[in-house]
């Protein structure tokens, strides 16, 4: 998973501050180093002035009194004869520790300082050779010495500073870093959670998130721009199948009427019969089809429901009626049918049964047979429609309800469909204020409830 932006940030922000801090702080050991040493530089210079002072005035080093040098306690030195013999060494210092090679000496008697840098007590020390001369004369040997713990206190000091502080800025950086970048994002948060709460259904919306800042209101005016133009190609796509279902209902209905008065006439041979049935069968599917689609835009366009009371034992003899030569291969019969009146739309609920009885009709093969039954209790009223066909396979059963769903293998087995007819189905089933329910096992068939509030007052 990658990081989301407000830990880069914050992450970035923290390895930005302890990158400036670690080079301040090589920095600043730097400069620290470079002005403490020349500090010993000096001092160095002047301890050796001090040595040399007495023994040139003397003219020899046997002459010169080295007795303060003896005494002398805040630099270290030693005064060396040319046959590298002590004559003088402070007090602290232990001589033999300053020993000089003889490639050393020679290189101080010509002239050259040496350099080193020691211990003495457990304190570090630079200490500096140079060649004591009396007038012209090269008479002997000088080491003075100067401590340098200061520089590595000092240093040490900065770093264990440095280090708390970079380790209290980090962790404060982190924070900080993160609590920024959450209040910098927090407009697109919000962007995302207005977003997401517009539903395909309702694309009226808008973000309209005025008054944020300048980059989230362009985010937010493109998604509102193209939610325009989605709003306007949805409406338009209702439109269209409500001028369409609509336009194709009247005549199709007209035609039905039609077939069936044919159908009355005596004297017909048995193949036009036939014919016409089947023809009568034909534009009843696709009465329902439109009727469908009609629910369907009926519902986008947020259609109210137009309710009166509904004899539902009379609505379901006539779905039987029409539905129960639908499929002359399997048998349709009614149930039990207790008597219910229920508030709502008949036109609605006729068109739920039909769909949940042409469902059992057209999924069942031939010899089976589909049950339509009505249960009322105190409250509700129960539409059972039970069928013994092949049953919903497990994975199918939460996606029957969605709009153009059709399980695996159902054109196969039960021709053609529009996935449309329960979803429908459901919506009636909400708009009444009930639920659909489903029970189906794999080869035993499967039974849909649809239960419904009870209206308390007389049919219609
Ligand atoms: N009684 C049933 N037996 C077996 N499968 C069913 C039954 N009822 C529904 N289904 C499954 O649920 C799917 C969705 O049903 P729905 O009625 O919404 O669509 P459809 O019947 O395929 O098409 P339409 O109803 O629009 O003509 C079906 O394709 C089928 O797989
Ligand atoms: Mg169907």
């Amino acid at each position: 998973m990658s990081l989301s932006i407000r830990r880069r940030l914050a992450v970035s922000i923290a390895i930005a501050l302890i990158l400036t801090l670690t080079a301040l702080f090589f920095t600043l050991r730097f400069t620290l180093r470079g002005i403490l040493n020349s500090d010993i530089d000096s001092q160095l210079a002047a301890d050796l002035q001090r040595v040399s002072a007495p023994v040139a005035a003397a003219g020899s080093l046997e002459a010169a009194d080295l007795s303060g040098i003896v005494e002398h306690s805040s630099f270290i030195a030693v005064v060396r004869d040319l046959d590298g013999r002590d004559l003088a060494a402070t007090r602290r210092l232990d001589a033999a520790s300053l020993a000089l090679s003889e490639d050393e000496i020679s290189r101080i008697l010509n002239g050259d300082s040496i350099e080193q840098s020691t211990e003495v007590d457990g304190e570090p020390f630079t200490v500096r050779s140079s060649r004591l001369t009396a007038g012209r004369r090269v008479i002997g040997v000088v080491q003075v010495g100067e401590s340098s713990a200061a520089v590595s206190s000092v240093t040490d000091a900065l770093a264990i500073a440095f280090l708390a502080a970079g380790a209290a800025a980090a962790v404060l950086s982190l924070a900080v870093g993160y609590w920024l970048a959450r209040s910098a994002l927090k407009p697109i948060d919000d962007v995302t959670a207005v977003a997401r709460e517009i539903e395909a259904s309702d694309l009226s919306r808008r973000i309209a998130s005025r008054g944020k800042p300048e980059e989230v209101q362009r985010l937010a005016d493109t998604f509102d721009g193209m939610l325009q133009r989605l709003d306007t190609a949805f409406q338009q796509q209702r439109n269209f199948v409500l001028d369409v279902s609509h336009e194709l209902r009247t005549p199709l209905t007209a035609l039905r009427g039609n077939l069936d008065v044919l159908l009355m006439q005596e004297g017909l041979d048995e193949e036009s019969r036939e014919q016409l049935q089947r023809m009568s069968l034909e534009v009843g599917r696709l009465i329902r089809l439109t009727s469908n689609l009609l629910y369907l835009a009926h519902v986008d366009a947020g259609r109210g429901l137009d309710r009166r009371p509904v004899a539902m034992d009379d609505l379901c003899l006539e779905v039987y009626r029409q539905a129960k030569d639908l499929r002359p291969e399997v048998k349709l019969r009614l149930g039990e049918e207790d008597q219910a009146t229920v508030m709502g739309d008949r036109d609605l609920l006729k068109q739920m049964i039909l769909n949940l009885v042409d469902n059992g009709l057209k999924y069942t093969p031939p010899g089976g047979d589909v049950t339509l039954s009505l249960y009322t209790d105190d409250s509700s009223a129960r539409i059972v429609v039970k069928d013994t066909g092949p049953g919903i396979p497990p994975a199918d059963l939460p996606q029957i309800f969605d709009r153009y769903y059709r399980g695996e293998g159902s054109g196969r087995r039960g021709g053609s469909g529009a996935g449309i007819g329960l979803a429908i189905a459901e919506w009636v089933a909400r708009a009444h204020g009930g639920r659909i329910e489903v029970e189906s096992e794999a080869g035993k068939g499967s039974t849909f409830t649809v239960h419904l509030p009870l209206d308390s007052g007389p049919a219609h």
